[in-house]
């Protein structure tokens, strides 16, 4: 059982702080947001994430468990974690004041201090910024250690995959401090490495640029299937099952979005481009992303002609399911292109609604995905909710004054849908292109037979 400090009280900060006190350890969560901190304080977990809530009561009667505003209040702490945002600055370079900001606050906090205090960074940060760092802080302050270990849980899943990780990566400058950190998880079995910090940091960029590529390769085999007439669901369940290169992140649609993906592609580009290299790939990668939202928009045309004035509902705004999280969400994104067009747009999502409210104040969002629909021209599903598929689609068809579904997820199944329904998907055939017999691949023809 050790004492830690959290820095940072995000889906990161909170999850890893929750987690590491049900661990066992004494954990004091410490966040700039009072209104974070007053609803923590509270026992109301300020983000959604599936089995958070379930966690934080218990590990405070416990007395494992405390959250404060007052760094002051992270004396006693033997390892701070420091879990801030690292958002992108309009070059692609990721915005580091908010960990330099925890850094310095740590400083002046331990200053007097003669015990060893490791600052563990879970934030993304670029490679080369816990070397840097660690000389332009800790110089003159040598019972502070500066370790990095970057975090792979994903929204939606978070507290499970912090329970469950894949694996665990500690960087420090000595291994003593590496494996100080790594003990801190030993009652989770899961497979550690310790490296050096630049290793660490590479790790994390690298992970989350690959996972991207994935999904901007099998969305240019989408489109490449719409122009051949072939079906990327198809075509991606027959690549995935070589172990070589795996289902996950192989399923075509309107692009990653996400805090994560978008703005560590973006840097580790960037961290490339300044250390002379150019990283082509990445950048077909991010091109790749950003036009696959105008599909849809591409779609709506062919379908409904003139966009201006229509009616359009978008079911999903999150950037995925079981989430609240709608920032960089291409949900969104796509709804504020198709503002810009004039459409009318009435938005749905079971969790993101009130964030959405307050992101995007001219859209009418409704709870009921069925009062959303009523009345509109065309559907999008810009969310891979699985709520969608449970809908009652034939009720559905009835609500609408028009017919066209765009599924930007590819999370229908076609037979389920009313014959009245036009439906379009990212890289399948259409119906009308399977009643042709031409473009249908032989699952969709004995599905129509
Ligand atoms: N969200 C994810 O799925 C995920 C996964 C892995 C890694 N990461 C990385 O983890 C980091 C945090 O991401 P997040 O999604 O939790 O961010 P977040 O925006 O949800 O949370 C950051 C929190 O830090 C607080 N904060 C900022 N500066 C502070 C300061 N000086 N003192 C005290 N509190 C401060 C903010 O008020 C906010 O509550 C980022 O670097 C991100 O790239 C995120």
């Amino acid at each position: 059982m050790r004492k830690i400090g959290v820095i940072g009280c995000g889906y990161v900060g909170l999850v890893a702080g929750v987690c590491l006190a049900e661990l066992g350890h004494i954990v004091t969560c410490m966040d700039a947001d009072r209104s974070k901190i007053d609803s923590l304080n509270e026992g109301v977990a300020p983000i959604y994430e599936p089995g958070l809530g379930e966690l934080i009561i218990p590990n405070v009667k416990r007395q494992r468990l405390l959250f404060t505003n007052d760094i002051d209040s992270l004396i006693e702490s033997e390892l701070v974690f420091v879990a801030v945002g690292t958002p992108n600055k309009q070059s692609g370079e990721a915005d580091l004041s908010q960990v330099e900001r925890a850094i310095l606050d740590l400083e002046r906090v331990f200053n007097s201090e003669s015990r060893q205090i490791k600052i563990v960074v879970k934030s993304t940060v670029p490679v080369g910024t816990g070397n840097r760092l660690s000389r332009q802080f800790f110089a003159q302050a040598h019972w502070l250690s500066y370790v990095s270990n970057p975090e792979f849980l994903r929204e939606g899943s978070a507290v499970y995959d912090f329970m469950n990780p894949d694996r665990i990566v500690v960087g420090a400058n000595d291994i003593d401090d590496a494996l100080e950190v790594a003990k801190l998880y030993e009652r989770l079995n899961a497979p550690v490495i310790t490296t050096s910090i630049v290793n660490a940091e590479l790790i994390k960029y690298a992970s989350n640029a690959f996972l991207a590529t994935k999904i901007s390769f099998i969305n240019e085999i989408a489109n490449i299937c719409e122009g051949v007439g072939a079906d990327v669901n198809v075509v991606s369940h027959g690549m995935g099952l070589d172990p070589r290169i795996n289902p996950h992140f192989l399923k075509a649609g309107i692009g990653y979005g996400g805090s994560c993906f978008p703005k560590d592609v973006r840097a580790l580009k960037q961290i490339a481009g300044s250390n002379g290299y150019h990283f082509e790939l990445l950048s077909a990668v991010i091109e790749v992303n950003e036009m696959q939202k105008y599909r849809v928009i591409q779609k709506l045309r062919q379908h409904l002609g003139r966009l201006e004035g229509r009616e359009i509902a978008v079911l999903g705004l999150a950037f995925k399911p079981n989430t609240d999280d709608i920032r960089n969400s291409v949900a969104i994104e796509l709804l504020e292109i198709l503002l810009t067009k004039g459409v009318s747009i009435v938005a749905t999502d079971p969790l993101a609604i009130d964030k959405a409210r307050e992101h995007l104040p001219d859209i009418t969002c409704i709870s009921d995905p069925y009062e959303a629909v009523a009345g509109v021209e065309a559907i999008i599903i810009a969310t891979e909710d699985p709520l969608y598929m449970s809908l009652d689609w034939e009720s559905i068809a009835g609500l609408m004054a028009g017919n066209l579904i765009i599924d930007g997820r590819n999370i229908l199944s076609p037979e389920k849908l009313p014959e009245s329904v036009v439906l379009e998907q990212i890289g399948r055939p259409n119906r009308a292109s399977l009643s042709d017999g031409l473009n249908a691949n032989f699952e969709d023809i004995r599905k129509v037979a």
